[in-house]
């Protein structure tokens, strides 16, 4: 089943067509990067503005080392110790890489996603595929087959069943740049790969870096204010002390305030909230973020919703649940404080 739909997979990229495929993080929608029609594809597929770059995903550091002017040792050692697995390395792009993947930037993210099906396509290809989350933009990822084909009902996508995401959250996304021996890093986008667990890892090999907050938004243009949003508002309550009526009055009342867009992004609102349910998560941070989307999608399914809910607590400040949380406030139309 799956030989066959990577065999029709192959032909199609090769036309320039794009395919929905599995990884361990979410399912990405990809184009092979020598086809400018296929990677034109991709931004046309998602609504996706062409400011969004992309990720390119490779089956080999043989691969990626291609990608980019300065293969460094820092980076070798990243690739070595996270590949395949979910670590996007940003890294000064070469020119073989298309500007319409990279959004004209002078850096390319690259990664080798950990799953088998992804990784025999590429090696069938023998070509990088760029490729971003598989939902229309500024919408909830999918972390199912299922997801990707009704997402883009009307395209009659190919999509490679993998099966349910492990990871269920986008990769960690890492700028590495260098000075002769001195790496200056920042993560771009939180993921399941931490900063202390890069810290950790770099340390050991006695590596000369420092992490920065990468404040300039043109580093990493993707990471609007919203994203992920889910078909039903979604309101992230902060304040513990808040009741259920509570949230009901305050949600009902600010919603009506909210803008129609951010950046791009349409905000999901309502104009009454009568029925109301909460996300609810596992206690475990990776459990959750294998979750995350599937219940978001799940729970807007539900038609009869006005609202959805979730409540942070306490434990959710901790880096574990970084990722998570930073997903989930940007899915959020309203943050009760
Ligand atoms: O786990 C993932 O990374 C998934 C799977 C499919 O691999 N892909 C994914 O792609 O999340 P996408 O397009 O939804 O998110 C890519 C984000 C961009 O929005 C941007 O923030 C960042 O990665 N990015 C990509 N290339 C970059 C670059 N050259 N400089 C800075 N940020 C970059
Ligand atoms: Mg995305």
């Amino acid at each position: 089943m799956s030989e066959s739909q990577i065999e029709q997979a192959v032909e199609l990229l090769r036309k320039g067509q794009v395919v929905g495929i599995p990884t361990e993080t979410v399912y990405g929608l990809a184009a092979l990067i020598n086809s400018p029609e296929g990677i034109s594809r991709i931004f046309s597929t998602k609504k996706r503005p062409f400011f969004d770059p992309l990720i390119v995903h490779v089956s080999s550091k043989k691969m990626a080392e291609t990608l980019t002017t300065d293969w460094s040792p820092l980076a070798d050692f990243l690739a070595e110790h996270f590949w395949p697995g979910p670590l996007t390395m940003v890294l000064p792009k070469a020119a073989r890489v298309d500007p319409m993947i990279t959004s004209g930037l002078e850096t390319v993210g690259i990664r080798m996603p950990k799953h088998s099906l992804a990784l025999s396509l590429i090696d069938r290809l023998e070509e990088p595929l760029a490729a971003p989350s598989a939902n229309l933009f500024g919408k909830t990822s999918p972390t199912t087959a299922e997801h990707v084909r009704s997402e883009f009902r009307e395209e009659n996508l190919l999509v490679i069943d993998g099966g349910a995401c492990e990871v269920g959250l986008e990769s960690t996304v890492l700028l590495i740049k260098r000075k002769g021996e001195q790496y200056q890093l920042s993560v771009l986008r939180a993921g399941h790969v931490t900063q202390s667990v890069l810290q950790k890892s770099l340390g050991g090999a006695r590596f000369q870096f420092s992490f920065t907050e990468d404040i300039d938004r043109r580093q990493s243009p993707g990471q609007m204010k919203h994203h992920y949003m889910p078909e039903i508002p979604l309101v992230l309550v902060r304040n513990p002390d808040l009741t259920e009526q509570d949230i009901r009055q305050i949600a009902q009342n600010k919603i009506q305030e909210l803008p129609d867009q951010v950046e791009g992004v349409q905000i999901k609102k309502v104009k009454r909230v009568n029925k109301m349910a909460e996300l609810v998560l596992p206690s475990d941070p990776v459990l959750s973020a294998r979750l995350l989307y599937s219940e978001l999608r799940r729970l807007s399914e539900n038609k009869s919703l006005d609202l959805l809910f979730f409540k942070m607590m306490p434990e959710h400040e901790q880096e574990a649940w970084l990722a998570l949380m930073d997903r989930l406030t940007k899915a959020a139309s309203l943050v009760l404080k």
